[in-house]
C-alpha cells in the first residue's frame, strides 16, 4: 500500500501565528483565557488546558489574559471586554480582519452584506457584528435559491468555504440580483489545502482526512475529496485508524485540516507504516503458505 501526503496540509499561517503567540504565554508561564477553543481541534485544546490556556465563555472572564482567537470576534464583544480589568490578546488572522474592513464597507456605503457562510459558525458571527446595515448569509445554493432583494448587494465570503459552493450560490444570486460588489475573500490557505486535496484524492482508493469534527475547514475538506470521488475518512486520531479500511487498497491520500498539529498526523503516518508492515508480512506468509 502506498501512502501519499497532501502538498498543503496542518496549521495555516493564521493557526501557526496563533499557536506561537499562546506558546510564548505558556514559556513565560502566563495563564489566559481563550474566548471560546482557541483551534477546532479538541486534542490541542486539551493539551492548551493542561498549560493554564483555558477556553472559556465571556461571563466567566472577569480578569487576566484574554486569547480572541484566529476567527475573530463581532465588535460588541470587544468592546465588552475592553470595559473590564483584562489584557486583550488579538489573535484574529489578518485575513480574517481585511473580511471584517471590507464587511464594514460594503454596510457603510448602503449594500445588504450577503455573506457566503456557515450559520452559527463564529467566524460569520464575528463577520456579522461587523456590518451596520442589512446582512444575509447563504449557506448552500437552495437558500439562495429562496433569497430575493430589491436591494443593492454586496458579498464576501467566510475564508473556509469551498470554490464549488461559492460559484453555486454565486451563479444563483447572479442570476436574479443587483450585485455591486463580489468580494471572494474565501483566504490562500484555504484554497491551496482544498486544491492539493482534490489532487491527490483523484489518484488515491482512500483518503485520510485528520481534523476536529467540529472544525469547519477539516469537514470541508473531507467534502472536497468525496466530491472527487475517493472513499473518505475524517479521523481525529490515529487510534480511530481501523486495518480493515485499507484491505483493498493500494493508495492511500492523507491530508488534515487547518487546525490540525503536525503531531497528530505523525501519529496517523506512523500508524499507517505499522498497518502497511504487517500487512505486507501476512502477504509474504500467505505466499510461503501457498508456495
Ligand atoms: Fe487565516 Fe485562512 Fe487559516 S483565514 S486562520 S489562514 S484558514
Amino acid at each position: 500500500m502506498e501512502i501519499m501526503i497532501a502538498d498543503y496540509s496542518g496549521f495555516c499561517f493564521g493557526v501557526k501565528r496563533a499557536m506561537e503567540i499562546v506558546e510564548n504565554l505558556i514559556r513565560k508561564k502566563e495563564k489566559a483565557f481563550t474566548l471560546g477553543p482557541l483551534i477546532h481541534n479538541p486534542q490541542v485544546v486539551e493539551r492548551l488546558k493542561c498549560s493554564g490556556i483555558i477556553a472559556a465563555d465571556l461571563s466567566d472572564i472577569k480578569e487576566g489574559n484574554v486569547i480572541i482567537r484566529t476567527h475573530g470576534v463581532e465588535p460588541d464583544l470587544t468592546k465588552q471586554l475592553e470595559s473590564r480589568p483584562v489584557n486583550i490578546i488579538d489573535c484574529t488572522c489578518p485575513h480574517v480582519k481585511r473580511v471584517h474592513n471590507l464587511a464594514q464597507d460594503i454596510s457603510n456605503r448602503g449594500y445588504l452584506t450577503v455573506i457566503i457562510g456557515d450559520h452559527n459558525h463564529p467566524e460569520v458571527e464575528g463577520i456579522k457584528g461587523y456590518c451596520n446595515g442589512d446582512v444575509k448569509v447563504i449557506e448552500n445554493a437552495e437558500e439562495a435559491k429562496n433569497f430575493y432583494t430589491t436591494k443593492k448587494v454586496g458579498i464576501i465570503v467566510q475564508t473556509t468555504q469551498t470554490k464549488e459552493n461559492i460559484e453555486e450560490i454565486m451563479s444563483v444570486l447572479r442570476s436574479k440580483l443587483d450585485i455591486e460588489i463580489f468580494n471572494n475573500t474565501r483566504c490562500k490557505a484555504t484554497q491551496q489545502r482544498q486544491e492539493a486535496a482534490a489532487d491527490l484524492a483523484r489518484n488515491v482508493d482512500i483518503m485520510l482526512v485528520i481534523g476536529g469534527k467540529n472544525s469547519s475547514n477539516t469537514k470541508k475538506l473531507a467534502q472536497v475529496c468525496q466530491n472527487v470521488g475517493a472513499s473518505v475518512y475524517h479521523i481525529e486520531t490515529a487510534e480511530e485508524l481501523k486495518k480493515s479500511w485499507f484491505k483493498y487498497s493500494d493508495k492511500v491520500g492523507i491530508t488534515a485540516g487547518a487546525s490540525t498539529p503536525d503531531w497528530i498526523i505523525k501519529e496517523v503516518i506512523s500508524k499507517m507504516d505499522e498497518f502497511n508492515k504487517e500487512m505486507n508480512n501476512q502477504e509474504t506468509v500467505k505466499k510461503e503458505e501457498e508456495g
